[in-house]
C-alpha cells in the first residue's frame, strides 16, 4: 500500500474514491471534517450520517470519481471501534469498484488524533483483503485499493498507517493460511513460511523435522502424528529486536493442519472447517511477520508444533499411555483432544530451553470455549493476573476482545486417569477449562496465558469489518500486547 497524506484545504489529484466522514446531528448530517464539498441532492432521510450508514454519489465536480459519504452517527458516541466499523462499511460498499482512494479524516474532539487514524485505517486495511487463490476466473479475482491519500492536518498520519500497514501484512499471513486448503498447507508448508520471515532483520528461523522429534521424545507430538502421510514439523522462530534485554516473551501456536479427529473421528457437520486447525500458528506467525516489519523493540519467540491429526492403522489409540517431552505419561481417552498433546510437549520444551519470560499459547483449542464465548471475544485461562490483565486491556483496545476464565483446582479431578498421569480428556463440562487445566500440567512457574482462539479465528460469515472465514483474529491483539511492553 501507498500512503500519503495532503491537507483538508489542498487541491487533490485524481482517484477513484473519495470517502468524507459525518457526524448525524438534530439538523442533519454535517460534515466531520474541513473539506469543502460540492452541494447534492439526496432525497431527504436517505442519507442522516447514522453509523456506518453508507451513500455513494457520482456525478459531482470533485476530481474523485466517486464521492462516499460515511456515516460516523452522534460525535458524542464516537469510539475508534466505530471508526473502524463505519470506514470499514464504505469499503465494503464501494469494493471492486476501485484502486485509489482518498480518505478525509474526520475531527473528534474526544479522541486523540493517533486513535482517529488508527480507527479509520483499521477499518479500510481490515476490509482490502480477498482470498481469490482458488478462484480462476479474472473477474471473481476482486480489486484490492492499491494507494491511499489521507486529508487530514495530522502530520503524524502517514507514519501511523503505515504502522498499521505493517500489523495488517500480518494480520493478511494469518488469514491467508487459515484459508488455504489443508492439503496445500501443510506442516512442511508452515515452516516454508517461517523460513520465508527470516529475511527481515533479527528474525532466525530453524524447522525441525520428525527425526528431530522422536530423538527429542515429544512422545505427544509423535503420537498424533503418526497416521499421517505429511511429517510433522518443529518450529522455532525467533525475532530478537532488543539484543540488550533478557526478557523473551514465547508465543506457542497450534499448528493441526487439518484435524479428522482421529480414530474417534468426527461426524459430518464438524469436520468440514477442521483445516482452520492450524489457526494458532497462523496467528504466531503473523505476529511475528508484524513486528519484524515493525522492527519492534522486543524479544519474541515463536514455537509451532504442527501435524496432521490424521486416522490410518498406524493412529494412536484411545486407551493407550504415551509419555510427553516432559516425562508425565498420559492416558489417551480421545484422539480427538489432540491440540493439548502437542502444546504440551511444545510448552514443556520452550519452557527448558528458551528460557521464557512469559508464554502464551494460542489454538483453536475446544469447541467448549466456542459454545461459551461465541465468535466475538477469545477465551483466556492464566497462572499470572499481571499478564491475564494486560491481554485484556490489549485486547480492549484493538477489539479483539479477551475473556479470562478460571482455573479452579477443583476440576483437575476432571484429568485423573487410573493407569496414567493425566488423561487427555475430561468429561464435557468445562470443557475448555479441563483443557486449559491439561496445558497448565506442562507449564512450570513462568507467567503464561492460554488463548482459545476456536471462535474468532474462523467464522462462518463476513461480520462487521472482518471477513468470512479466516479472520486473522489474534494479531493484532499479539501486536498490541508485544508492542506496548505491558504485563
Ligand atoms: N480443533 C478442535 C476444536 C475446534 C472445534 C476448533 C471447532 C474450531 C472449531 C479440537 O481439536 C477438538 O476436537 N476439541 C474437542 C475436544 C474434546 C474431544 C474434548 C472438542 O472441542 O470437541
Ligand atoms: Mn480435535
Ligand atoms: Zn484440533
Amino acid at each position: 500500500m501507498d500512503f500519503s497524506a495532503a491537507s483538508p484545504g489542498s487541491k487533490r489529484k485524481e482517484a477513484d474514491l473519495l470517502f468524507v466522514p459525518f457526524w448525524k446531528t438534530k439538523k442533519g448530517p454535517e460534515n466531520a471534517s474541513s473539506v469543502k464539498l460540492p452541494s447534492w441532492n439526496i432525497p431527504e432521510g436517505d442519507f442522516e450520517g447514522k453509523a456506518e450508514e453508507v451513500v455513494l454519489i457520482y456525478g459531482t465536480s470533485i476530481p474523485e470519481k466517486r464521492l462516499v459519504l460515511v456515516g460516523l452517527g452522534e460525535e458524542e458516541h464516537v469510539t475508534v471501534e466505530l471508526l473502524r466499523r463505519a470506514f470499514g462499511a464504505a469499503l465494503k460498499a464501494v469494493r471492486n469498484k476501485g484502486k485509489t482512494l482518498h480518505v478525509v479524516l474526520p475531527e473528534v474532539s474526544s479522541l486523540s488524533s493517533s486513535d482517529t487514524v488508527k480507527g479509520a485505517i483499521e477499518g479500510i486495511l481490515s476490509v482490502n483483503y480477498q482470498f481469490t487463490q482458488y478462484k480462476t476466473n479474472d473477474q471473481d479475482k476482486g480489486k484490492n485499493i492499491h494507494a491511499i491519500v489521507l486529508i487530514t492536518a495530522f502530520r503524524g498520519a502517514v507514519e501511523l498507517a503505515k504502522r498499521e500497514q505493517a500489523i495488517f501484512e500480518g494480520v493478511y499471513l494469518a488469514r491467508d493460511l487459515g484459508n488455504g486448503n489443508a492439503d496445500d498447507v501443510t506442516p512442511h508448508y508452515l515452516g516454508q513460511i517461517a523460513k520465508g520471515l527470516a529475511k527481515e532483520k533479527h528474525v532466525s528461523v530453524t524447522v525441525h523435522d520428525k527425526k528431530w522429534i522422536l530423538a527429542q521424545k515429544m512422545g505427544l507430538l509423535a503420537a498424533v502424528s503418526r497416521a499421517s502421510s505429511k511429517e510433522p514439523v518443529f518450529i522455532v522462530a525467533k525475532y530478537e529486536g532488543n539484543p540488550r534485554s533478557k526478557d523473551w516473551s514465547v508465543l506457542v501456536g497450534k499448528g493441526v493442519t487439518y484435524d479428522t479427529g482421529g480414530l474417534n473421528l468426527k461426524p459430518t457437520g464438524s469436520m468440514e472447517d477442521m483445516k482452520c486447525d492450524m489457526g494458532g500458528a497462523a496467528i504466531v506467525l503473523g505476529t511475528l511477520k508484524a513486528l519484524s516489519l515493525l522492527q519492534a523493540k522486543v524479544n519474541v519467540a515463536v514455537v509451532i508444533p504442527s501435524t496432521e491429526n490424521s486416522i490410518d492403522s498406524s493412529s494412536y489409540k484411545p486407551g493407550d499411555v504415551y509419555t510427553s517431552y516432559l516425562g508425565k505419561t498420559v492416558e489417551i481417552t480421545n484422539t480427538d483432544a489432540e491440540g493439548r498433546l502437542i502444546l504440551a510437549d511444545a510448552l514443556a520444551w520452550a519452557e527448558q530451553h528458551l528460557k521464557p519470560t512469559r508464554m502464551i499459547d494460542v489454538a483453536t483449542l475446544t469447541g467448549s470455549m466456542m459454545v461459551a464465548l461465541g465468535s466475538e471475544a477469545t477465551g483466556m485461562m492464566s497462572n499470572n493476573d499481571a499478564l491475564a490483565d494486560a491481554l485484556c486491556i490489549a485486547g480492549a483496545a484493538t477489539f479483539e476482545r479477551v475473556w479470562r476464565f478460571p482455573l479452579f483446582e477443583e476440576y483437575k479431578e476432571n484429568l485423573k486417569s487410573d493407569i496414567a498421569d493425566l488423561k487427555n480428556c475430561g468429561p464435557r463440562w468445562a470443557g475448555a477449562i479441563n483443557a486449559a487445566l491439561f496445558l497448565q500440567e506442562f507449564v512450570g512457574k513462568t507467567p503464561w496465558a492460554h488463548l482459545d482462539v476456536a471462535g474468532t479465528f474462523y467464522i462462518q460469515g463476513m461480520k462487521r469489518y472482518l471477513p468470512a472465514y479466516s479472520t486473522g483474529t489474534g494479531v493484532r491483539l499479539l501486536a498490541e500486547l508485544l508492542t506496548k511492553g505491558a504485563g
